[in-house]
């Protein structure tokens, strides 16, 4: 039977022909899924009009019943269909508004996360121990907060040195403790003696860290600074090796044009020592602010180790001899890079930073 008959069976009988017309209605106002399930749930759920119906046939006439029974389930069947029909229609429109609301332009320029990137110094640093590295140094540590004794006292440092005084030495106060021997430590020799007093000679070591000095900042100074301190012991070691790492180290970091050269100088825990200068690439050695006019930057100093340093660690200044250096990494920093005021390594500014 052709879909049109039976509606218009259905249409003719008062009581279906009602609820037909009514669903048909509602169906056609259901505005989106969920009024759609309300018109089901009135129509075919349990006590859905329909359901009710169908289920009150069996009180019927058995002519009656079977003629209310074959068109109630026609209209059931009719109802399921348009129902799943309105429903697909529904689920469509609904599935394209959600894609409109949740519309991702991807043609809008995305935001751009700043990358970060070394910072000038830690770049220098580890330049500076790939050099020693590739020479077989290896890398040590130590701390920052230290004792006088590595600080001063084991690099033979005597209680009336100027460097001692409070002038250039931040000191800690260790609460309740009544000593004043822990301070920040003024240079990275300490490390040297730690190592030293750790390991059984031969020894050729670097330490790259944080020094803190009591100084007033200017071009050249600040309060907190870098060094990496090197250290080499083993039998038969002569100044001659001393310069010649020297040489080799300044050549690879500045280059074979760079001028280099050694100065006697004095260090409590070496001896001969010598204060090593680069040629001032700022001003081309003319003399300038960042060199105070003398054409020349100090970045390390350098000498043989002190046989007294070698009696505080338990070493035999008869068997072993060695060298030490210290160099600021600032100093070298301003030297290779042009950098003119060491206070711009500290100042955070990106404009400064983003160059290198
Ligand atoms: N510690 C010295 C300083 O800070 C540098 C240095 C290190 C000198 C090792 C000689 C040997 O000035």
């Amino acid at each position: 039977m052709a879909a049109k008959d039976f509606l218009d069976e259905i249409r003719a009988d008062p009581e279906l022909g009602g609820i037909y017309e009514e669903a048909r209605a509602a169906l056609e106002s259901a505005a989106d899924s969920e009024a759609l399930e309300g018109v089901r749930v009135a129509y075919l759920g349990r006590k859905g009009r329909l359901s009710v119906l169908l289920q009150g046939i069996k009180r019927l006439e058995p002519e009656e019943k079977r003629r209310v029974g074959r068109l109630g389930n026609l209209l059931k069947g009719w109802l399921e269909k348009a129902l799943a029909d309105k429903g697909g229609l529904l689920r469509i429109g609904e599935m394209e508004e959600a894609l409109r609301r949740e519309e991702v332009d991807i043609t809008l320029p995305g935001r751009a996360f700043p990358a970060g990137t070394r910072h000038l110094l830690s770049s220098i640093i580890e330049e500076i121990e790939d050099i020693f590295i590739g020479m077989g140094y290896r890398l040590v540590e130590g701390p920052e907060v230290e004792l006088d004794y590595y600080n001063f006292e084991a690099l033979n440092t005597p209680a009336w040195h100027p460097s001692k005084s409070l002038s250039d030495t931040f000191y800690v106060d260790v609460p309740g403790s009544g000593s004043d021997d822990v301070l920040l430590r003024t240079q990275t020799s300490p490390v040297q003696v730690r190592v030293m007093e750790a390991t059984p000679p031969p020894l050729y070591v670097i330490a790259p860290g944080k020094a803190y000095r009591r100084d007033v900042p200017d071009a050249t100074h600040s309060p907190m600074f870098h060094q990496v301190e090197g250290l080499a012991v083993d039998e038969g070691i002569t100044l001659g090796d001393l310069k010649g790492t020297l040489e080799h180290f300044t050549r690879r970091m500045f280059g074979e044009e760079r001028d280099v050269r050694f100065r006697p100088h004095f260090f409590p825990f070496t001896e001969p020592s010598a204060e090593v200068d680069v040629s001032c690439n700022i001003c081309g050695g003319s003399g300038c602010r960042v060199c105070k006019g003398t054409g020349w930057l100090e970045i390390l100093g350098a000498g043989m180790v002190d046989p007294n340093v070698f009696g505080y660690v338990g070493y035999d200044p008869e068997e072993v001899s060695g060298f030490a250096f210290g160099m600021g990494v600032e100093r070298i920093a301003l030297l290779k890079y042009g950098v003119p005021d060491i206070r711009y390594f500290f100042d955070n500014d990106l404009r400064l930073l983003r160059q290198y």
